[in-house]
């Protein structure tokens, strides 16, 4: 399938979603500019998806710094002439690995997370939207989590900070729809890759899988999936919406 041929897309974040993501939006024909924090990183991907025949540059993006955010968007202009997608996909998850809660969870961790994972957000739209709009609009999708509508005793301000994501891509998606911009989240539930794979082993995989329609994690590609068609035409008419991609563990109305 080519439907992102001619399309230049933004993904803010790249690491092991964000590895699939950039290998299929490029696999589909777009020209990607992967900006993360670790630029080493984002360069190698880069450099993996030119050998295998795609377009894509890696370049130094923090999240948490407004000029940073606005040099990427501005590279993407020079090198491929404008952007027709956002995908902001960084996070940290700085909270809930020591077991605090909202009582114990110190203020300058909750200050780092809403930092990234929500402002961080707020900056990538502030920059992306007005260069789509020199195109006549586009497709922003936003990285969130089901921890944003499902109840977790110990990630306090990573879950706020994801229903704040969901609630920007409310605002985006009916402030700009009226301007050709789509916005849209996309839900991940427990997504496995190499580096986690030995948390989920045994009983620690059995706790969430016991909700789980679908007795499996999901794979960064089945991110990927949804992501490239919600950025194509596939997609026009889908905007405002949070989609679970989750297995089933959350059927929300
Ligand atoms: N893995 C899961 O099970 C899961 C579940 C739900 C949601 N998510 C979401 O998926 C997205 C990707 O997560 P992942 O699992 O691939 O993790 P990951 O750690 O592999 O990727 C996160 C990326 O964000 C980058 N990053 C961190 N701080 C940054 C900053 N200030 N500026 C720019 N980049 C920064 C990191 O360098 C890394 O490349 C996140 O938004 C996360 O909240 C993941």
């Amino acid at each position: 399938m080519e439907r992102l041929n001619g399309k230049v897309i933004l993904l803010a974040g790249g690491g092991q979603i964000g590895g699939a993501l950039a290998r299929r939006y490029a696999a589909e024909g777009a020209s990607v500019l992967i900006g993360d924090i670790d630029a080493a990183g984002a360069e190698a991907l880069a450099g993996e998806i030119g050998e295998a025949g795609g377009k894509a540059i890696g370049c130094v993006l923090d999240g948490r710094d407004d000029g940073s955010v606005g040099a990427a968007v501005e590279l993407a202009k020079r090198e491929f002439g404008g952007i027709d997608g956002l995908h902001a996909n960084f996070a940290t998850f700085a909270d809930g690995t020591g077991g605090e809660d909202i009582l114990t969870l110190p203020l300058e961790t909750y200050d780092e997370v809403m930092s990234i994972n929500a402002r961080g957000f707020v900056l990538c739209t502030r920059h992306a939207v007005p260069a789509m709009l020199e195109r006549g609009g586009g497709s922003i999708v936003y990285t969130s989590s089901g921890a944003a509508h499902q109840g977790d005793a110990l990630r306090a301000a990573y879950s706020m900070s994801k229903a704040a994501v969901n609630a920007l891509m409310r605002h985006v998606a009916s402030r700009f729809g009226p301007e050709g911009i789509r916005a849209n989240a996309i839900a991940p539930g427990v997504v496995i890759y190499p580096s986690i794979a030995h948390h989920l082993e045994g009983e620690g995989g059995d706790y969430f899988l016991r909700d789980m329609a679908l007795k499996h994690f999901a794979d960064p590609e089945d991110i990927a999936g949804t992501a490239a068609m919600l950025m194509s035409d596939d997609g026009r008419y889908i905007t405002g919406q949070v989609i679970s991609v989750d297995g089933g563990s959350s059927m929300r109305p």
